[in-house]
């Protein structure tokens, strides 16, 4: 197996490098306990209040506990308690690795042409704003089920951070500013939602406070009831009453059935290191292990820039493709996961490469993925004791649907368009999927989040990202950077290209390729298309078990914070 050396990723801006400089504590060489705790999350409150959990004797489980939802209160565009992710989960005593699926539902009311007119077209916006398109709920069981299973600390403890920021309040920074102006007509038309999240129905200014006491209590009846704080009871109620009064189709029997699925990961080995993502409804695990086992057949350190670029692009097109045909929830639909895991398969889609014409993607016979970089949150946590917490999570769109039943202070998701709404046509992003990915009740929608681990015997990497379907191509680049030899301020700062199979372009972030790289694509064949802006937030940690050395990195597109120890050195991203 080829370890690659990928030139185009070591051509790192300076100026985020040095922002984003490593995190290390030395310790004893070989050790095998980390020598200190890590965590990098998207806000630097989330980061402080999971240390705070560390500090007070709780491990990487309660302390993601404690991340999540605070992240819930202070990234209320990113994720939330109104809607769901993944937590990918090592307890080190017993080597235990599971995903917990906390994915959001499809109402048991749903069906497969509801968001189609009377024609059979697509009703534009139906799947992202207002109370149809949101999806029941699944961090909160995710929640209440990791404190349970895994975690030492009670509720009480792990939510007491969140509670009180929902009840004092956070302050508005740009960001939220940019996010809150980007869904601002949808947040204007549901009063309870333009009140908690506007000031007198506009963008508040930077440094208002964003003051949420019903989503505090919803918090305090989940720290007190567990589960059935959220899923039964008063709050149950109040979502299913706001949700219906709104035009949606819950029932209190969908709050009550919701379940956590602990679902087994996807394995696969790149240059000698173990990477183990998640598996459907998730497709980040599979596309990793298609694209990263077709990449495996090339001596990419042999290459120049350009021509290993071009492999990477053919390698994500064919990955892209088979996600959009084959990839759903596999409570509902039979999921090929060994076929498009196996080395026998990548070495078929190698074989179709060329190494000087790139592939049309109509050419090769599928569906479409989707693109995005607003939404979705992620964080990384180390304790210890080595064990270890990746996870991403997301109401969507960014404030997802923008409902907020009255008397919950729960933003809503609008994970309802992650379906495909009908086969062949687009979704907001720009996704059309095939049958897999149809909506039916009770099923969760196809996701990208990718929260990932990569193991050798160097050293351990835990990373994720937001950004939609450029999340698995996000990861895969760290990956790639990673078998270079290189650690998370790295990952998280170099620039970023993405394929998705259809549109059929290569696009790419501002200075990701030179003129001359430009050129020797477009001469293969390759469209590409610059983007005007960044995209992404990833937030990642290794512990180099050779030095003892741990390093935390957060995206320095994003306002998030790395901390290495559990009192120790922070360092923000600040692009
Ligand atoms: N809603 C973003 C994703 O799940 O991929």
């Amino acid at each position: 197996m080829t370890v690659s050396r990928v030139k185009i990723y070591s051509r790192l801006r300076a100026g985020a490098f040095l922002l984003l400089a490593l995190f290390f504590i030395g310790a004893s060489a070989f050790a095998d306990r980390p020598p200190v705790a890590a965590i990098a999350s998207a806000h630097p409150l989330a980061t402080q209040a999971g240390m705070e959990i560390l500090g007070a004797g709780g491990n990487a489980f309660d302390a993601a506990v404690a991340v999540s939802a605070v992240l819930a209160v202070v990234e209320p565009y990113s994720s939330g308690v109104g809607g769901g992710g993944f937590w990918l989960l090592h307890r080190e005593r017993d080597g235990h690795d599971v995903m917990v699926d906390g994915r959001e539902k499809a109402p048991l009311a749903a069906s497969r042409t509801m968001y189609l007119d009377s024609s059979g077209d697509v009703v534009p916006d139906l799947s992202i704003d207002g109370a149809l398109a949101v999806g029941i709920p699944g961090e909160p069981a995710a929640l209440t089920h990791i404190a349970d299973r895994y975690g030492r600390l009670p509720l009480k403890r792990t939510l007491a951070s969140a509670i009180r920021l929902a009840r004092d309040g956070f302050p508005v920074d740009s960001h939220y500013r940019r996010m809150a102006q980007f869904r601002l007509a949808a947040l204007q038309a549901d009063q309870e939602a333009a009140g908690i999240f506007l000031s007198d129905d506009e963008v508040p200014a930077v440094g208002e406070r964003i003051v949420q006491p019903d989503l505090a209590a919803t918090l305090e009846s989940m720290a007190r009831y567990g589960r059935a704080g959220f899923y039964k009871g008063p709050v149950a109620r109040r979502l299913v009453a706001g949700v219906r009064a709104a035009g949606g189709i819950w029932t209190r029997e969908d709050l009550d059935e919701y379940r956590v699925v602990e679902r087994e990961p996807v394995r696969f080995e790149y240059g000698g290191m173990r990477v183990t993502s998640v598996a459907p409804p998730s497709s980040g695990g599979i596309a990793l292990a298609t694209i990263l086992n077709i990449l495996s057949g090339f001596a990419l350190d042999e290459l120049d820039e350009a021509a290993r670029t071009h492999v990477i692009v053919e390698a994500m097109r064919r990955a892209y493709r088979d996600r959009a045909e084959f990839l759903g929830d596999a409570d509902f639909v039979a999921v090929p996961v060994e076929r498009l895991t196996s080395t026998g398969y990548a070495q078929r889609l190698r074989q179709s490469i060329r190494l000087e014409q790139a592939t049309a993607s109509a050419s090769l016979k599928g569906q479409a993925g989707r693109q995005g970089g607003r939404d979705t949150t992620h964080f990384s946590i180390l304790d210890g004791e080595g064990n270890r917490v990746a996870a991403t999570l997301s109401i969507n769109y960014p404030f997802g649907a923008c409902v907020v039943p009255p008397g919950t202070g729960v933003l809503l998701n609008d994970e309802m368009d992650d379906f495909s709404a009908k086969p062949g046509v687009p979704n907001v992003y720009g996704l059309v999927g095939a049958e897999a990915n149809a909506i039916a009740a009770g099923k969760r929608p196809l996701s990208s989040m990718s929260p990932t681990f990569v193991e050798s015997a160097d050293g351990i990497a835990i990373l994720g990202t937001p950004g939609g379907s450029r999340i698995i191509t996000m990861i895969l680049l760290g990956i790639l950077d990673l078998a270079d030899g290189m650690r998370p301020a790295s990952w998280v700062g170099l620039p970023r290209f993405h394929h998705q199979y259809l549109p059929d372009v290569v696009q790419y972030e501002p200075d990701a390729f030179d003129p001359q790289v430009i050129s020797s694509l477009e001469k293969r064949g390759h469209r590409l298309q610059p983007l005007d802006s960044t995209y992404g937030n990833m937030q990642a940690i290794y512990w180099d078990r050779k030095t003892g050395r741990v390093y935390a990195a957060s995206d320095p597109r994003g306002v998030g914070e790395a901390r290495v120890g559990v009192s120790g050195s922070s360092l923000r991203g600040t692009q």
